[in-house]
């Protein structure tokens, strides 16, 4: 069947680091959004453990040549960015109830911010429902392999963050 693909959406998180279950996300927006940004947060509140830039080329290297996935980074207010680019959907991804609480609040925050931003969401494929960036640094910090659930570009920069001995 042949599938519909409207305007843009901006998907956006920490990608600290991205992992599979946010490559299948984004993959699955394609068939649904003609053009979908990947938006990294550049928070100076949290503690990430790469940079924005790190993050950046770490989706670039993952989502490969494909013209139709935009990555950026942005600072402050995630809707004042959604208006700075003309977009109004926000897409993010959901894995379990867990999930939802924190996605309520921030839905809600946003849409009080800008009622014309609306924040859509998608399940996160089943495959990828444990995996989060966290459990991976926490993983690859214990010397755990993180192998096929991060692109491989991530495992070669977790590893030489750890080779660095940096603090995770
Ligand atoms: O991957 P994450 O950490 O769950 O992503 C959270 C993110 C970056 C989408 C969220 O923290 C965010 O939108 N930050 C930008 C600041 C903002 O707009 N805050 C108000 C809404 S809570």
């Amino acid at each position: 069947m042949e599938t519909q693909q409207s305007g843009t959406c901006i998907y956006p998180g920490s990608f600290d680091p991205i992992t599979n279950g946010h490559l299948d996300l984004i993959e699955r927006a394609l068939h649904i959004f003609k053009t979908v940004i990947v938006a990294v947060a550049n928070n100076p509140e949290k503690t990430h453990l790469f940079t924005a830039e790190e993050r950046k080329e770490m989706i670039r290297a993952a989502v490969g040549d494909n013209p139709r996935v935009i990555v950026d980074s942005f600072d402050g207010l995630l809707v004042d960015y959604a208006h700075r680019k003309g977009v109004n959907v926000v897409l993010r991804g959901m894995r379990a109830m867990s999930d939802f609480e924190y996605e309520f609040q921030m839905t809600f925050m946003n849409r009080k911010l800008a009622r014309d931003i609306e924040t859509i969401f998608m399940m996160t494929g089943l495959r990828w429902f444990f995996v989060n960036s966290k459990l991976i640094k926490a993983a690859a910090r214990a010397g755990a392999s993180v192998e096929g659930l991060v692109p491989d570009v991530v495992c070669k920069k977790l590893q030489e963050k750890l080779h660095r001995k940096e603090a995770y």
